[in-house]
């Protein structure tokens, strides 16, 4: 159900009464404080070009993409709201204040559609929501733009939001299905502003990676020295960014072997490995999704390099394999071949041909990127598993090797090792553009460069 702008204020048991002297107290006597002139997006360029590709794809047809709700983490403490992507992407709106908000597109003839921005304005200082109001009030959550200055930061006509009490209650699943895959497929191919903007994700990583080498002494000596280097990354992507495109997952030793460890509740050892898969996401709420895997002593032992070195070989692989036109599975293809022969080489599996490699790597090689981490997901295959590599798309490229510490078809000395390397790629007309290369690949030129940060 939609929550009135204009409800009364949303205050809880301990907060104290107000007196009708107080209230008309602070009614009055504030000055107007009106945002700069040039509050214009810098996606604002962009977005128009984006919603008339949306209008393209549904003639005649009412759209509508909310920034989605505040949700309850606890009593009266929300969680820390994130608008939709679609929303994003089609309004360049980011900031925690736009939940609630919906933009509509109103079909305008056959062909064509208007762009409405339904949105809770400024609260007003003659009731008292602009100092009772928890979860709204100015005086609590901050400032918003009022109507005209949403619209001259979007190039969008702004409503209020209590007068879009005319959109359809009911759902129609499958019409929603197909818009959220549209939108998915439309997002695919990333223009040169949003490539920018991921590259900037991914600077943010690199430093951030840097930032957990110099903190691993102080890590090692913490009895949850995953915690502790999830607080490292965090404070970095916090400060350069809005925050983590995803929970980061610190997985030390054998906790590698689980793909997405994110209790990070465990210590380090100096023998072991540790894999740091981690991204920033920027302002503009796009994010980078980087694994490196780390010898926490600094150097790796000849059976770490053993399989470094495999994982290594099936990155290189993967990514060699990339450039428009081939299929968005042939990277996987040729990572796991490069995989599967090496696992029988060792002697783990009788021949790399069939799917047995696949108790070892357990997923697919990468995704696309972009303002989600696993971007487009709603893309229908023939458009993205199915379908071939387009110049400007940006993915992962992240083979893996997860030998589990209980596996007894693996010699001894291999179980519980896991490794990931995981890059973020552009596709350009010639093949693919690395974006993450700031950081070392190799595994000497990881010991160099962690040995220069760990002297520093
Ligand atoms: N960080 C999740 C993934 O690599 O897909
Ligand atoms: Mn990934
Ligand atoms: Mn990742």
């Amino acid at each position: 159900m939609k929550e009135s702008v204009s409800a009364a204020p949303r205050t809880v048991s301990h907060d104290l009464p107000v007196s009708a002297e107080f209230e008309e107290f602070m009614a009055r006597d504030w000055a107007a404080t009106p945002l700069p002139a040039d509050i214009r997006l810098a996606a604002a360029d962009v977005t128009p070009a984006r919603r008339a590709r949306l209008s393209a794809r549904f003639p005649g047809e009412r759209l509508i993409v909310p920034a989605g709700e505040l949700r309850v983490r606890s009593n009266d403490c929300d969680h820390r709201f994130r608008p939709h992507t679609a929303y994003v992407w089609l309004t360049g709106l980011t900031g925690e204040e736009q939940a609630g908000h919906v933009l509509v597109l109103e079909p305008d003839g056959p062909h064509r559609h208007e762009a409405v921005l339904y949105v809770r304005p400024r609260s007003p200082r003659t009731d008292g929501g602009f100092y009772r109001d928890r979860r709204y009030g100015e005086f609590w959550v901050g400032r918003r733009p009022d109507l005209a200055e949403a619209e001259r930061m979007t190039g969008i006509r702004c409503a209020h939001l209590d007068t879009s009490g005319e959109l359809p209650p009911g759902r129609d699943a499958t019409a929603d299905a197909e818009l959220a895959s549209a939108l998915s497929e439309l997002r695919l191919v990333k223009d040169t502003w949003e490539v920018g903007q991921l590259q900037r994700a991914v600077d943010h990583t690199a430093a951030g990676f840097e930032d957990v080498v110099r903190a691993l002494p102080r890590a090692l000596a913490h009895p949850r020295g995953e915690r502790w280097i999830e607080g490292v990354f965090g404070l970095r992507a916090r400060a350069e960014g809005n925050g983590t495109g995803y929970e980061t997952i610190v997985a030390s030793g054998a906790h590698a072997c689980v793909l997405h460890w994110i209790r990070n509740d465990g210590p380090l050892d100096a023998r072991q490995l540790l894999l740091l898969d981690a991204g920033v996401e920027t302002d503009s709420l796009y994010t980078a999704d980087i694994t490196r895997t780390l010898p926490l002593s600094g150097r790796f032992s000849p059976v770490q390099r053993q399989v470094y070195d495999l994982v290594l070989a099936a990155q290189d692989a993967g990514i060699a394999a990339l450039r428009p036109g081939v299929c968005f599975r042939d990277f996987h293809r040729a990572a796991m071949k490069v995989i599967a022969e090496g696992l029988t080489e060792w002697g783990v599996l009788k021949s790399p041909e069939g799917d047995f490699h696949r108790r070892y790597t357990l997923c697919s090689s990468g995704h696309m990127l972009g303002l989600d981490v696993h971007d487009c997901a709603q893309a229908r295959a023939e458009t993205y598993l199915d379908g071939v590599l387009e110049e400007g798309q940006v993915l992962t490229v992240e083979p893996g090797l997860y030998l589990q510490p209980d596996d007894e078809t693996l010699p001894a000395e291999l179980r519980g090792i896991g490794v990931r390397i995981e890059d973020d790629l552009v596709i350009t007309a010639e093949g693919a553009r690395l974006m993450s290369g700031a950081l070392p690949r190799t595994p000497d030129a990881i010991e160099a460069w962690m040995g220069g940060l760990m002297e520093g």
